[in-house]
């Protein structure tokens, strides 16, 4: 019961990552609010993990949404946690990258990230109890990959937020720091896979066979494997822990 009394914001936990992030938190005693674009689905995630968890209507690259959402959770115990976990990917030759793309991922990858971000921070900086952000990176954002030009981008601006962010709001008590994980399997992934058996010609489910087969530690990862570092740096374990990024990937990237 590390995070007892605690309040969360996860957006994007509809399903994946976020989910199981708001499952593990909810077992540690945390309230868990679960933003998500997809209210429906939200609200179903948040039935299934049971009394401590709800959903909430967030949509990242909306400021109205972020207005109307953080006014909600003011309104409702405050933020201690917040998960900036909602994200899109998408690959393609650079040849063949749309603006339309572009702005997308940015949009909700990037300014979701910095402005979710703001306001949690605006908010725990008035609730003057100090308060813990994560923001989900990427083994993506640590160096570029052909086909996924954007995305890697997007996620090295995260990583380069954390840290700016990371400095910017230590002296409120607010730690800011972000997760890189590798490969994980889930929904997420089999749209990854799809993409790449168009781009490299593959049959379906070949790329996740073989980045699988690539990690160090023997397989993908799975959304279970990051739940330790997430209940860690919200805990006060990690209180002196500033603006890092940590891979948890199961040994594909060393910094
Ligand atoms: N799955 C992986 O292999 C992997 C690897 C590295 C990093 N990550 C990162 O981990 C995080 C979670 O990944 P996942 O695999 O669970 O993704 P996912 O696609 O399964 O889930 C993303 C969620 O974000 C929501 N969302 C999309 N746009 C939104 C918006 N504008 N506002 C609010 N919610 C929105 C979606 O509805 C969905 O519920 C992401 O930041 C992703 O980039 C994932």
């Amino acid at each position: 019961m590390r995070l007892q009394g605690k309040i969360a914001l996860i957006t994007g936990a509809a399903r994946g990552i976020g989910l199981t992030f708001a499952k593990a938190y909810a077992a540690e005693g945390a309230q868990v609010i679960l933003g998500d674009i997809n209210l429906a689905a939200a609200e179903a995630s948040a039935a299934s993990i049971g009394a401590g968890a709800r959903a909430l209507r967030l949509d990242v690259t909306s400021q109205e949404s972020l207005d109307a959402a953080f006014a909600e959770i003011a309104a409702t115990g405050g933020i201690d946690i917040l998960i900036n976990n909602a994200a899109l990917f998408d690959a393609a030759p650079i040849a063949e990258i749309t603006r339309q793309s572009y702005d997308r991922l940015f949009s909700v990858n990037v300014a979701g990230t910095l402005f979710t971000m703001q306001a949690a921070a605006k908010l725990m900086i008035a609730q003057g109890r100090g308060g813990k952000i994560i923001n989900m990176a990427s083994q993506a954002g640590r160096r570029g990959e052909s086909l996924v030009a954007v995305y890697c981008a997007t996620k090295a601006a995260v990583i380069s937020l954390t840290q700016s962010a990371g400095l910017n709001l230590i002296p409120y008590g607010i730690n800011v720091n972000a997760i890189a994980p590798g490969v994980v399997d889930g929904e997420h992934w089999d749209g990854v896979d799809a993409l790449f058996a168009k781009y490299e010609n593959r049959a379906p489910g070949e790329k996740k066979k073989l980045v699988g087969e690539a990690v160090p530690f023997g397989r993908m990862g799975r959304a279970e494997d990051l739940t330790g570092m997430a209940i860690f740096l919200a805990s006060p374990e990690a209180d002196y822990i500033v603006a890092q990024t940590y891979n948890v990937d199961g040994g594909n990237w060393m910094s």
